[in-house]
């Protein structure tokens, strides 16, 4: 099922990502106004829907997620500065290091 959500979602989410970074969410170099934006415009679609791992409160490190970032990693697409730079990579790491860890996930006991 992971699989077919991963597919799912990636195979539209570039087509919705595009007008977001093109489209005045962020000035011309590539800088967001805070990580949070970047989080909820960008990363959130893939790492707070399932379809990237978790990163919040895990106090990963900018240049961890810098390198995830740039150069991207099997479904993890990657972003040139034009589009996130490096101030956005810090923003965005102090921004998730600030939230709750994500509970962990119960996939087959949804009623409570
Ligand atoms: C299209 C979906 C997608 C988007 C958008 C996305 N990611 Fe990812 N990301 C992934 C996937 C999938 C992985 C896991 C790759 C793997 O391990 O095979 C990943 C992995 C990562 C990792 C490594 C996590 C770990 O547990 O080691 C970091 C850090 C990361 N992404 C940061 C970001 C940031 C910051 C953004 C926003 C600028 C972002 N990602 C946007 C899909 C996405």
């Amino acid at each position: 099922m992971q699989v077919v959500k991963r597919i799912l979602v990636l195979s539209f989410l570039p087509l919705s990502l595009l007008p977001a970074v093109s489209q005045g969410q962020h000035d011309e170099g590539g800088r967001w106004k805070s990580g949070e934006q970047l989080y909820q415009k960008v990363c959130g679609h893939c790492h707070a829907a399932g379809v990237g791992p978790s990163l919040t409160g895990r106090g990963l490190p900018d240049t961890y997620i810098k390198v995830f970032v740039r150069n991207g990693f099997n479904a993890m697409p990657a972003f040139p500065a034009t589009a996130v730079d490096d101030a956005s990579i810090s923003l965005i790491a102090e921004y998730l290091a600030s939230l709750p860890p994500a509970p962990e996930p119960t996939p087959t006991r949804n009623a409570q």
